[in-house]
C-alpha cells in the first residue's frame, strides 16, 4: 500500500501523464489535486493517445477511481465535453468522483483572463486563457461558487445573481467590454450541474477512508514546481500550488498520509508561455528540441521555448519537493546531437550563482555555465534497461543524478507506455 504524489519539477509538461500512467496500473485512486483545465496530460498506449485536462489520467485503467479534489478549479463545460470523449472511446467514466468543494470556473473567468492578458501589452504572462488565474482570484477573495452551490439549483441561481453583477461592472467599466447576459449563463451552466452533480462527493473522507483500508493511491500533480504560485517565477507561473505540498492542501489528507514523492522532469527543458528561461535556446538547436520532441502545447498548441537542462532549477525543486526520486523522460529526443550541454550554475552580475533565484529580475540576467557531454546516434527507443542505453546515454543521465542530488527512478524513451527503463522498481512499487 501507498501514497505517492508525482510532481513536475520544471515548467510543466515533463510527461507526468505518462508516468501516472504507470503507477495507475496498480492504483486504486489517482487524484487531480491543483490546477484545472490548463492542464494538459497525455498517455499513449499502444496506437492510441488520450489527451486529459480535467479528468485524472487514472480513468483510463479498469478499477481506478479518479478523483478531483478541493485545490482545483473545476470548469464544467470542459469535465462534459471530456466525459463525452471518453464514453465515445468506450471509457468508462463512472469510477469518477468530484469534491463538493472545488471552485467553478464561469465564463467570466475566461473573458476577464484574455481581456486582462490583452491589456498587459508586452508584459503578458501567456496565459491558457482558461480562466484560471481569475477563478482562483475568486475562490481567494471569497467570492467564488463552489461545487456544492453549482449543482443545487436555488443557490446556483442567487450566486449567479449575485456575482454577474459584480463581473458585468468590473467586464464593462474596466475592460469596455460586453457585459454577460445571466439568463443565458444560467440556462447553460445548470445543464451542465445537473450531468455533473451524480458525480460530486466529499472527496477528502473517501481518500482517508481509502488510504485506512490499505489503498493505493497516486496524486497526479498538474503544471510544473517552477510555475508554483509560491515557489515558482512569479508572476509568470500560474495561480495553484504545483509542489508536493499541495498534495495535502489540495486534497485534504494530512502530511503524514504521503509515502512517496515522485518527480518529474524531462531530459532537457520545456517552457510555454513568458517567463525568465536561462538555458533556452533560441537557435537551430532549440529548433530541432522542438521538432525531435514535438514540443507543441497539449493544451494550446502553442510550441513550447526549448533548452538545454537545468541542473540549478532541478536541483531546486527537488528540494522544495522533498523528492524521493525522479523519473527523467523524453531521453530518446536527445539522439543524435553530438554534444549535449548541462547547466551547473548561473552567473548573475559576474558572481557564481547555485541556488535558484525566484526573483524574475535577478533570474532574467542569468548567465548559464554549462559542462558539455558526448552525446549518441544509435536509437535508444526501444531500451528496456539501463545496460541497453548507449555508454554516452548512461553518462547523461548519471550526471544528471549527480548534479540535482537525487536518485533516479525510471527513465522516459518514447511516448508508448511500455517505452520506459525502471531503474528502482520499488521506489515505483504502490
Ligand atoms: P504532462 O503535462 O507533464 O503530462 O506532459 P504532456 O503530456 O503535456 O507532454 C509530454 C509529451 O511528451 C506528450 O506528448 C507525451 O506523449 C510525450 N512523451 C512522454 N514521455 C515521452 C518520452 O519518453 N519520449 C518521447 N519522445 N515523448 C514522450
Ligand atoms: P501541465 O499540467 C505548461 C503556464 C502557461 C503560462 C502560465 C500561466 O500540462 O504540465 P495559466 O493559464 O495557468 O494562468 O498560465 O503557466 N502553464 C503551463 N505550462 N504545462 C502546464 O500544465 C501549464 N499550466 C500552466 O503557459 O505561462
Ligand atoms: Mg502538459
Amino acid at each position: 500500500m501507498a501514497n505517492v504524489v508525482v510532481v513536475g519539477m520544471q515548467w510543466g509538461d515533463e510527461a507526468k501523464g505518462k508516468v501516472v500512467d504507470y503507477l495507475a496500473q496498480d492504483a486504486d485512486y489517482v487524484v487531480r489535486y491543483n490546477g484545472g483545465n490548463n492542464a494538459g496530460h497525455t498517455v499513449v498506449i499502444g496506437n492510441e493517445i488520450y489527451k486529459f485536462h480535467t479528468v485524472p489520467v487514472g480513468v483510463l485503467n479498469e478499477g481506478v477511481t479518479a478523483v478531483v479534489t478541493d485545490g482545483v478549479v473545476f470548469d464544467p463545460s470542459v469535465f462534459v465535453a471530456e466525459l463525452k470523449a471518453l464514453r465515445e472511446r468506450g471509457i468508462p467514466a463512472d469510477r469518477i468522483r468530484i469534491s463538493r468543494n472545488v471552485h467553478i470556473i464561469m465564463p467570466w473567468h475566461r473573458l476577464i483572463d484574455n481581456l486582462e492578458e490583452n491589456s498587459k501589452g508586452d508584459k503578458k504572462i501567456g496565459t491558457t486563457g482558461r480562466g484560471i488565474g481569475p477563478a482562483y482570484a475568486d475562490k481567494m477573495s471569497r467570492t467564488g461558487i463552489r461545487m456544492a452551490e453549482f449543482i443545487n439549483p436555488d443557490r446556483f441561481k442567487l450566486r449567479l445573481s449575485e456575482c454577474i453583477k459584480r463581473v458585468n461592472a468590473l467586464i464593462t467599466k474596466v475592460y469596455g467590454s460586453d457585459p454577460l447576459d445571466e439568463e443565458a449563463v444560467y440556462t447553460e451552466y445548470s445543464a451542465y450541474a445537473r450531468e455533473i452533480a451524480p458525480f460530486v462527493c466529499d472527496t477528502s473522507t473517501l481518500l482517508y477512508e481509502a488510504s485506512s483500508e490499505c489503498a493505493n493511491i497516486v496524486f497526479e500533480g498538474a503544471h510544473g514546481s517552477l510555475l508554483d504560485i509560491d515557489h515558482g517565477t512569479y508572476p509568470f507561473a500560474t495561480s495553484s500550488h504545483c509542489v508536493a505540498g499541495g498534495a495535502c492542501i489540495g486534497t485534504g489528507i494530512g502530511p503524514t498520509m504521503i509515502d512517496r514523492v515522485i518527480g518529474v522532469a524531462k531530459a532537457y527543458t520545456t517552457r510555454v508561455g513568458a517567463g525568465p528561461f536561462p538555458t533556452e535556446l533560441r537557435d537551430e538547436i532549440g529548433d530541432r528540441i522542438r521538432e525531435q520532441g514535438n514540443e507543441y502545447g497539449t493544451t494550446t498548441g502553442r510550441p513550447r521555448r526549448c533548452g538545454w537542462f537545468d541542473s540549478v532549477a532541478v536541483r531546486f525543486t527537488a528540494r522544495v519537493n522533498g523528492v524521493s526520486a525522479i523519473a527523467v523522460t523524453l531521453l530518446d529526443v536527445l539522439t543524435g546531437f553530438d554534444t549535449l550541454k548541462i547547466c551547473t550554475h548561473y552567473l548573475i552580475d559576474g558572481k557564481e550563482v547555485r541556488d535558484f533565484p525566484t526573483d524574475v529580475e535577478e533570474l532574467q540576467k542569468a548567465v548559464p555555465v554549462y559542462e558539455e557531454l558526448p552525446g549518441w546516434s544509435e536509437n535508444i527507443s526501444d531500451a528496456r534497461t539501463f545496460g541497453d542505453l548507449p555508454h554516452n546515454a548512461r553518462n547523461y543521465v548519471n550526471r544528471i543524478a549527480e548534479l540535482v542530488e537525487a536518485p533516479i527512478c525510471m527513465l522516459g524513451v518514447g511516448r508508448r507506455r511500455d517505452q520506459s527503463i525502471i531503474l528502482d522498481a520499488e521506489m515505483l512499487q504502490m
